[in-house]
This record gives structure tokens, sequence and C-alpha cells, in this order.
């Protein structure tokens, strides 16, 4: 039972290892993808959208986009909001992000707790789909008011998990730099479009060789882009809250087991 005297800190190490704990390893990457489904339907402009818990509506998460894989992970963020019901759903989600790249070895990010829950959908057909040329992810980047280096870090996701039953790198249950050393060798499936249009493009490119190249930078800018993707449509919170992403080494981590 958890403890109902905790300092914030406190309370998201243990909401995140409670979920890290009772995350199935195979459910790891749609825990990463659900974050992202939940907070990239933010519009800048219009303040619409973003990580607001809306992805747990029944509605949305019915949505093409979300539709299969998000009810399991749904469950489990279920249970968590049984038994940490102070926490908002927006904040669940999110930590089930960060909980999916720490359960499969990857840098513990703290993300902070505070989000706003929504009881009204997000606007439909804002979250890429894999078939967008690099102008157009530029575009609904920005339109989240995130940088074309945030895209390419966050797009390093991939390292995990699968699409049509394939996997995107060699071991898609190691959240390591594996997406971008495959890019960068032409040796991976580039199973989406995006994951070519990225290589390919002139200003996006550079950032691809870097994560190739330093796979510190990468968990150190993934962690940054994710902990501000986790926030938007609240920026507020974030600015008061000023929460900091904590990293563990990549070199000589272990390898996630399976189970
Ligand atoms: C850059 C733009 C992005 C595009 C175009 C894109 C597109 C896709 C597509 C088409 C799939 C496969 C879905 C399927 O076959 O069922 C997928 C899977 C996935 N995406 Fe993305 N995505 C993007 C960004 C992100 C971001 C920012 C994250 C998280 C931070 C993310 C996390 C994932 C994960 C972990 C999977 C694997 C899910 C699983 O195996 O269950 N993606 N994405």
């Amino acid at each position: 039972m958890p403890a109902l005297n905790h300092s914030p800190e406190d309370l998201e190490a243990d909401v995140r290892e409670f979920l890290v704990e009772l995350m199935p390893l195979e459910h790891a990457p749609a825990h990463l993808r659900l974050a992202f489904h939940d907070a990239g339907t933010y519009d800048r402009a219009t303040g619409t959208g973003g990580a607001h818990g809306t992805v747990h509506l029944t509605e949305e998460l019915r949505r093409a986009d979300n539709t299969g894989w998000g009810q399991p992970c749904m469950e489990l963020i279920a249970e968590a909001k049984a038994a940490y019901p102070m926490v908002s759903w927006a904040d669940l989600i999110a930590l089930g992000g960060a909980a999916a790249v720490q359960k499969c070895g990857g840098p513990t990010i703290e993300i902070g707790l505070g989000r706003t829950d929504a009881t009204e959908v997000s606007p439909p057909h804002r979250l890429p789909g894999g078939y967008e040329g690099s102008d157009m992810l530029k575009r609904m980047f920005a339109r989240m008011g995130l940088t074309p280096r945030d895209l390419v870090a966050l797009s390093g996701a991939h390292t995990l998990g699968h699409t049509q039953r394939k996997a995107f790198t060699e071991d898609p249950w190691v959240f390591s730099n594996a997406y971008f050393t495959q890019l960068v060798d032409r040796t991976g499936p580039q199973l989406l479009q995006t994951d070519t249009a990225i290589i390919d493009d002139p200003e996006l490119r550079p950032y691809v060789e870097l994560y190739a190249r330093d796979e510190s930078q990468f968990w150190a800018d993934f962690a940054d882009a994710f902990r501000r993707l986790t926030w938007l449509g609240n920026e507020r919170e974030l600015t008061e809250a000023q929460p900091s992403s904590k990293l563990t080494s990549p070199t000589g981590r272990g390898r996630a087991k399976r189970g």
C-alpha cells in the first residue's frame, strides 16, 4: 500500500517503480508509444491537445492510432491509478513511458508530476503515421513546439518494438542507439518511410550520425526531449516544477531480460 506523506520526488519514484515492476517487458514499447500518443496531439498555436491523459478516454483509445495495443497498456495504468489515486492519468501515462525506457535498460528519466487531466478527447489526426516526408515530420513536431533535434532524438524510441510483427532493431527489448547505427550503416530494415526520410534529410542526418556515434548523447537528448514532450499543454506546471532528467550511464549497463 503506498504511503501518503510522500515528497513529490518520492511519489514519482514510487509510482515509476510500481510501473517498472508490474509492466510485462513485452508491453514496454507500447507504453512508450502511448506516452507519445497522449502528448503528441498538442498544437501550440491553439493550445489544444497535449499530455492531459485523454488517451485513456474510450473514444480516443479506440481511434485507429491507438486501437488494439492501447487497451492492454491502460489496464496497468488503471491499476496504478487505483494504487495512487492522487496522481493524474496524464502523469501515469507519461510515467508509463519513462518506466518502459527503464524496463528496457535505458536511463531513469525524472519527468515530474502535476500534469492536468482533461475530460474532452484531443482533436484527431494529429499523430504521424509513418508515411510522412521529413518536411511534414518537422512541421508536425514544430506544431508541438519541438525542434528537429527533438524529432530525431525521440525517433530513437524506435529502437524498441515492432511494426507489422517485424522488429525495428535487432534487439527490440533493449533501449540503445541501435536505431541510429542501423540507419547510418543502412543495415536496418527501415520499416517506415519516415526512417528513410530522417536519414535522407540534410538537417536531420547530422543528429542521426551523432546519436549513432555517441549513445550517451542520445540518452541525454532523448531524456530531455521526452520530459518536455510529456509536459506539452502543461507549460505553466513545467516552469514551476522544473523537473530534471537523471541519467544512468549507458556504458556497462546490464541488458534487460525478457519476462
Ligand atoms: C517521428 C515520428 C513518428 C512516426 C512517424 C511514428 C510512427 C510509428 C509507426 C507507424 C509505428 C508502428 C505501428 C504499428 O505497426 O502498429 C510506431 C511504433 C512505435 N513508436 Fe512511433 N512514430 C513516431 C514517433 C514516436 C515517438 C516520439 C515515440 C516515443 C517517444 C514513438 C514510439 C514508438 C514505439 C515504442 C513503437 C513500437 C510499439 C510496439 O512495438 O508496440 N514513436 N511508430
